[in-house]
């Protein structure tokens, strides 16, 4: 059967923890501007509460709490449900089944040399502790998660690349080995490398709530502060005023780089036209990083705050909450169902769709009594 060529996205986030700037810049942002683009026929968000039990079995209630949360950020953030349908993904059985059947057209050599599963799993410490299997398999299940919804476009961040390239290797072979019933999907990635890993105000690699150093979508201004000028690493060289300041490794500038626009300087740094002009200053000696970090918290309050009071209208109206995701969430269960009837189909164990099996077996039994 032929699939649809209708331009689809589909994406998604593990309900774990309020989402930050690093979900922001990395695909949140992008998602809305896609969504408001027109550009779709459809936008599907997935909350992916059964990849996130993959590493949190025993702390159900994490995730359970966490839905929210994750909901709450992306409506604040921009996510129109009359855009967009925003499911949970538990509640998709098509999904269970698919991935049961995608887990026999890829081996387990092809899943051990997924780079972003083999980082989790050091970060995890599942190395010495043992590897669920459910987690060494959950790009299988994400391979499910996009074809189910006949995805074509993949607004993720770069360090998802890898389960778009699982999820496109399994779709050629489930074409190859049942004939033409998967889409193919594409990845879209930010083009700004600095969106595409926005690193910690500590100037680690990622925000982690572990470390402690995000600024989320939900914190006030007073926390925001705080993390700009308590924690955001700069140059440890840069001791007076007039010292050259440098650039690498300087998350002030890094976060500069991702958010700040030339409409911010005419706003509220005037001295400069733009982040060229103001690196060149730092570099030559003579801009304070104070003065830094304040247009910086300036930048992002102007992207916090609408975030913020958008958020703060939601919180009193959970119950409105609850039914944009159960109705997403019934539309996309049809969405799923009906890939799952194509590809059952394709597999030709849709044994209840019509009798003519019983045809097929009678003259099979016939046949072998000639
Ligand atoms: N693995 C993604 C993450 O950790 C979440 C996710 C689950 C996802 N299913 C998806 C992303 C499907 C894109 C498409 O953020």
């Amino acid at each position: 059967m032929e699939a649809t060529k209708k331009q689809i996205i589909l994406t998604g986030d593990r309900p774990t923890g309020r989402l930050h700037l690093g979900h922001f810049v990395g695909s949140l942002m992008r998602r809305v501007e896609l969504q408001n683009s027109g550009k779709f026929d459809e936008i599907n968000i997935l909350i992916a509460d059964d990849q996130a039990l993959t590493d949190n079995a025993d702390n159900p209630g994490k995730i359970r709490d966490n839905i929210i949360n994750v909901v709450l950020d992306y409506l604040s953030a921009g996510i129109d449900p009359g855009k967009s349908t925003i499911c949970i993904q538990s509640a998709l059985p098509a999904l269970h089944a698919l991935t049961f059947y995608y887990m026999n057209l890829v081996t387990t050599a092809r899943l051990s040399r997924n780079p972003t599963v083999k980082a989790e799993i050091q970060m995890r410490g599942f190395a010495d502790e043992g590897l669920p299997a459910g987690f060494f398999a959950y790009p299988v299940s994400q391979a499910a998660d996009i074809t189910a919804f006949d995805a074509t476009v993949v607004p993720v961040g770069e360090d998802q690349l890898p389960m778009i390239e699982q999820t496109r290797e399994i779709v050629e072979k489930f074409n190859k080995v049942y004939g033409d019933t998967l889409v193919l999907p594409n990845a879209l990635i930010p083009e700004n490398a600095t969106q595409r890993r926005l690193p910690g105000v500590d100037g680690k690699a990622k925000m982690s709530k572990s470390l402690g150093n995000c600024i989320y979508l939900s914190d006030d201004a007073k926390t925001v502060k705080k993390q700009i000028n308590g924690k955001m690493f700069t140059d440890p060289q840069h001791l007076r005023i007039e010292d050259p300041g440098h650039l690498e490794g300087n998350v002030v500038f890094t976060y500069l780089d991702a958010f700040c626009t030339p409409e911010h300087f005419s706003r509220y740094l005037p001295d400069y036209r733009n982040l060229d002009e103001m690196k060149e200053h730092y570099q030559r000696g003579g801009l304070g990083d104070g003065t830094c970090k304040k247009f910086l918290f300036q930048v992002l309050e102007e992207i916090l705050t609408p975030i913020r009071d958008a958020r703060a209208k939601w919180e009193k109206d959970i119950d409105t909450v609850y039914d944009i995701l159960r109705d997403g969430t019934e539309k996309a269960a049809e969405k799923t169902n009906q890939t799952l009837a194509r590809v059952r189909s394709a597999m030709r164990i849709n044994y209840f769709d019509d009798r003519k099996i019983v045809k097929e077996w009678q003259a099979l039994l016939k046949a072998a009594k000639q």
